[in-house]
């Protein structure tokens, strides 16, 4: 179908201060895929408009997903703070000032409610990655919100996995082994740190508190994480409106009432849990990574966030600035600061004039931030700042044009200006379905509502319009923000530019309908209603049933519960065959092999601070592991760790055991000449467990 902004010439550059005349040409698309992601888009505008038959937008949190996110996250924070009533954040206390609160009472409540608030942040952050994607909103200046916001959403997840280990119960040792591999599979750590976590004894306890203190402190970088996601955004709806905050925390503490959180058998090192309790929203990676125990799977999973962030530049198209950007005219600009004020993105900033004009500053557009909504072409009478593609003066002259050759021709007088990004773009605006729509009325497309001046509206009106009907996306994430609803304000006269009924010969038929995509039969209704039974000036509020929007908000709610709720509970089961596993953990020095000499000769002919130092490195001998089990030897070398090999080996033997009585005996040779070191002994290897002896050079062998 042909945009009705598609027809007319190609643009051509020029300067702010030179007028801007031109035919529209919509703007080449922002994004890649456009058509696909704008129908995606547009299910979930048809979504939003079915719950606003039965709730007001203000109640539906997934419509304003981004601060719905906040809410939730505000109440993981108080009630993570209230439950240091009772968490003990110790290694040994951990799970057992848990275990005391399980089930319905006062401190199992407040740990319920911090769980399922912090699965109910990850299901609300999810949604609004996805709205703001399938919307289009991560191409030109939105990179930063977008990045910003993967950023958010690794910082979100990690807070979690950190949550998880702190429970010290079974999934949160699978959370630190998992971990642990993690790290010894990155080169960061000399020392391997998995074999740690193979006996109680060994893990290290202020690693724990350090995972406490992670999960203490992160959540202040969600802070400094919002600063830059909501730099670029105007009057920021940090949280939605204090009664919708009020029923998330009071629906995530009903939940929480009704299922207390699981907690589940204690950690044991040497214990292989047969299943145990996972965190979809936060534990996914772990339930994978039991399965695919490779580094590899952390790499894709770290790199699916960086393929997320770069979406950006692997979905954004380029555009000139001028193609879609706004533009100020200095000679017409008066320094009113409507539009600086009106800019739903912070674009706008008021500039000292070099023009020698009599006013204080000029308005200036900041193109690092314009995302080319048209709002401030709306705000300026003096037509000082355009859309060079959609230019004031000649758009407004077209329609009014238009208009006055039907009405001369005997047609309808009535108009219909459509809000383009209604339809998600306007290359995709629908003309023609428009015109099914809205029979009777002339239909024309602006960029947004509030494009709209209310002048133009007067000219309409003054030059034989009977009315005007301004179609605008109410959605509360729409393409716009805030900025939509300025076109009934100053239509109201409530917000300058006001709408003066005596330029428009005294006529106020005007009226601003919100278009709801699951109702568009409403839409020709109220058109209908609008031209037929005189006019309304103001904004119809939809109706709605006391019962039935309690009834509506509670399945809501419902819904939203068991979505985020329910992940939570999955049971997964341990991979890990159950066969018994003997685990022989040593830390070992092989025997010197290269002594620390010095060649005299040589000596004397280094500077004299040098001298008396060895050429030749110390190094160590590879340690030797012989491993006997019933009866059956195998034998390993493990290379003395450190660049100069004069460190300790280091590592770990695991070896499958069957049921039952295993006769066992560990040989380490630490060099060609010393005798072994051994230790010998028949184990009861029972399924599930880990059988760990370790040797240490001060403790030797020892029975874990
Ligand atoms: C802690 C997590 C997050 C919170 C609390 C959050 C919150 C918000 C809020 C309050 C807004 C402003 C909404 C408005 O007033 O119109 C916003 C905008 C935005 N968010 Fe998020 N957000 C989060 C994560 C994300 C993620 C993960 C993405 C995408 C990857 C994202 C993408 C965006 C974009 C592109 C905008 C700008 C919308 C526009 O330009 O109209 N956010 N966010
Ligand atoms: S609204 Fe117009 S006159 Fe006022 S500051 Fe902006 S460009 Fe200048
Ligand atoms: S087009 Fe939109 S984003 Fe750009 S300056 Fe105007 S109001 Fe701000």
């Amino acid at each position: 179908m042909k945009s009705e902004g598609q027809t007319g010439a190609a643009t051509s550059t020029h300067s702010p201060e030179t007028s801007p005349i031109r035919t529209a040409v919509a703007p080449p698309a922002g994004t890649r895929a456009e058509r696909l992601l704008t129908r995606v888009d547009h299910a979930f505008a048809w979504g939003d408009g079915l719950i606003a038959r039965w709730l007001p937008p203000e109640a539906n949190p997934l419509a304003q997903s981004g601060a719905a996110t906040n809410a939730a996250l505000a109440v993981a924070i108080v009630s993570g703070i209230a439950l240091l009533i009772w968490y003990s954040p110790s290694l040994q206390f951990a799970y057992s000032s848990l275990a005391a609160i399980e089930g319905r009472t006062l401190g199992g409540w407040v740990r319920a409610i911090h769980r399922y608030s912090s699965d109910l942040a990850m299901l609300f952050v999810l949604v609004h990655a996805g709205r703001m994607f399938f919307a289009r909103k991560f191409s030109g200046s939105r990179w930063l919100p977008w990045v910003s916001g993967v950023a958010l959403i690794g910082l979100i997840w990690f807070i979690g996995w950190t949550g998880y280990w702190l429970v010290w119960d079974q999934p949160a040792q699978q959370v630190a082994v998992t971990s642990m591999r993690l790290l010894d599979g990155l080169p960061i750590f000399g020392k391997p740190l998995g074999r740690l976590y193979i006996t109680d004894r060994l893990v290290p306890s202020l690693l724990f508190f350090v995972v406490f203190f992670l999960h203490m402190l992160l959540p202040l970088a969600i802070a400094v994480g919002l600063a830059f996601h909501l730099l670029r955004v105007s009057r920021v709806k940090l949280f939605p409106s204090w009664k919708m905050t009020t029923a998330i925390a009071l629906g995530v503490a009903t939940t929480a009432w009704l299922i207390p959180a699981p907690l589940d058998a204690p950690a044991e090192m040497a214990v292989k849990a047969g299943a145990f309790t996972v965190d979809a929203w936060y534990l996914t990676p772990l339930a994978l990574a039991l399965r695919f125990k490779h580094v590899g799977l952390w790499v894709a999973l770290f790199g699916t966030m960086a393929l997320a962030a770069a979406i950006p530049w692997l979905l954004g198209r380029r555009r000139a600035p001028m193609a879609y950007q706004a533009v100020v005219e200095q000679s017409r600009c008066h320094a009113c600061t409507q539009c600086q004020q009106d800019c739903p993105f912070d674009a706008i900033t008021m500039v000292a004039r070099t023009d020698g004009k009599r006013f204080p500053s000029l308005a200036f557009v900041d193109v690092s931030k314009c995302v080319g909504c048209g709002v401030c072409a709306g705000s300026c009478d003096s037509e000082g700042i355009v859309l060079p593609w959609f230019d004031t003066r000649r758009e407004e002259n077209r329609i009014e044009n238009e208009i006055a050759a039907a009405v001369a021709a005997g047609g309808s007088s009535w108009v219909a200006l459509i809000a383009g990004d209604i339809d998600n773009g306007l290359a995709l605006f629908a003309a023609e379905l428009w015109r099914e729509r809205l029979p009777d009325y002339h239909v024309h497309f602006v960029p947004t509502a509030s494009w709209v001046r209310p002048m133009f509206v007067e000219h309409l009106l003054k030059h034989g319009a009977r009315g005007v009907l301004i179609v605008r996306d109410a959605r509360t994430e729409a393409a716009a923000r805030d900025g939509n609803r300025w076109v009934s304000a100053r239509l109201a006269g409530t917000r300058t530019p006001v709408y003066r009924p005596d330029r428009a010969g005294g006529s106020t038929a005007w009226q601003v309908v919100d278009y709801d995509p699951a109702r568009t039969a409403d839409l020709t209704r109220q058109a209908n209603a609008f031209r037929t039974e005189g006019v309304k000036s103001t904004l119809l509020p939809a109706r709605r049933h006391p019962v039935t929007m309690v009834i509506a908000g509670v399945l809501l709610a419902l819904v939203i519960a068991v979505a985020a709720v329910g992940p939570s509970h999955f049971r997964v089961t341990n991979p890990e065959p159950a066969n018994p596993e003997f685990v022989f953990s040593f830390k070992a020095f092989g025997d010197h092999v290269t002594e620390n000499t010095v060649d005299a000769t040589e000596d004397a002919t280094k500077p004299i601070h040098m001298r008396g130092r060895s050429m030749s490195k110390p190094q160590r001998a590879p340690v030797v592991v012989r491993l006997t089990i019933d009866g059956v030897t195998e034998e390993r070398s493990y290379r003395a760790m450190g660049i100069s090999k004069d460190g300790p080996a280091l590592n770990e033997w695991r070896h499958p055991l069957s049921v039952g009585e295993r006769a066992i005996r560990i040989e380490l040779i630490t060099g060609p000449e010393s005798p072994p070191l051994r230790w010998e002994s028949t184990i009861q290897a029972q399924p599930r467990r880990l059988h760990v002896i370790t040797f240490e050079p001060d403790a030797r062998f020892r029975v874990e």
